[in-house]
C-alpha cells in the first residue's frame, strides 16, 4: 500500500538526515505520477542560511533522475511527538511539480496531517502564471 511505502522510506531518508545544528531530522518521501517513489532527508551546513529542506531534496532526486514529473503524494516523517507540516519554501517548490498532490505528515506520535497542497498553499504563484504571461 503506498502509505505504507511512503512511510519506510521517508523513516528511512531520515536517518540519513545531516542535522547537527538544529538536531531535528526529516524523511519526506514522494510518489510520481509513473509510480516511482524517490526520497530525501534535510541537509544542514555550517552556513546556517544553506539549509535544504527534506521535502526538497526528495523533489530534487526525482528531478535528477526523472526530469519532469507530476507529483501525486508526499509524506514527511518527523521525529516528533506532533507530526510537522512542511515549510513555506518547500510548499511552494511542491507546487510547482504538483499543485494537486496530497501531502501527508507523519511523526511518532499518533496525530497525521492529511491535505491537499492546494489546502496548505492556496493562490500560488506557479508555472501557469509564468505560461500566461506575454514577455513586452
Ligand atoms: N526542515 C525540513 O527538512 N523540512 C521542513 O519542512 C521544515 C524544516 C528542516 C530544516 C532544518 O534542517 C531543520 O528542519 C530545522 O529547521
Amino acid at each position: 500500500e503506498l502509505f505504507h511505502k511512503l512511510k519506510t522510506a521517508a523513516i528511512k531518508a531520515s536517518q540519513f538526515a545531516y542535522c547537527p545544528y538544529s538536531g531535528f531530522r526529516v524523511g519526506a518521501a514522494l510518489e510520481t505520477d509513473g509510480g516511482e517513489i524517490f526520497s530525501g532527508c534535510n541537509v544542514e551546513n555550517a552556513s546556517f542560511g544553506l539549509v535544504i529542506c527534506a521535502e526538497r531534496n526528495a523533489v530534487f532526486q526525482a528531478v535528477a533522475k526523472k526530469g519532469k514529473f507530476t507529483l501525486r503524494a508526499v509524506l514527511i516523517y518527523t521525529h516528533t511527538q506532533k507530526p510537522s507540516p512542511p515549510c513555506g519554501s518547500c510548499r511552494q517548490v511542491l507546487n510547482e511539480f504538483g499543485p494537486e498532490a496530497e501531502v501527508i505528515c507523519i511523526c511518532d506520535g499518533p496525530e497525521i496531517i492529511r491535505k491537499n497542497l492546494m489546502e496548505l498553499f492556496p493562490d500560488p504563484f506557479g508555472p501557469k502564471v509564468l505560461h500566461h504571461f506575454k514577455k513586452p
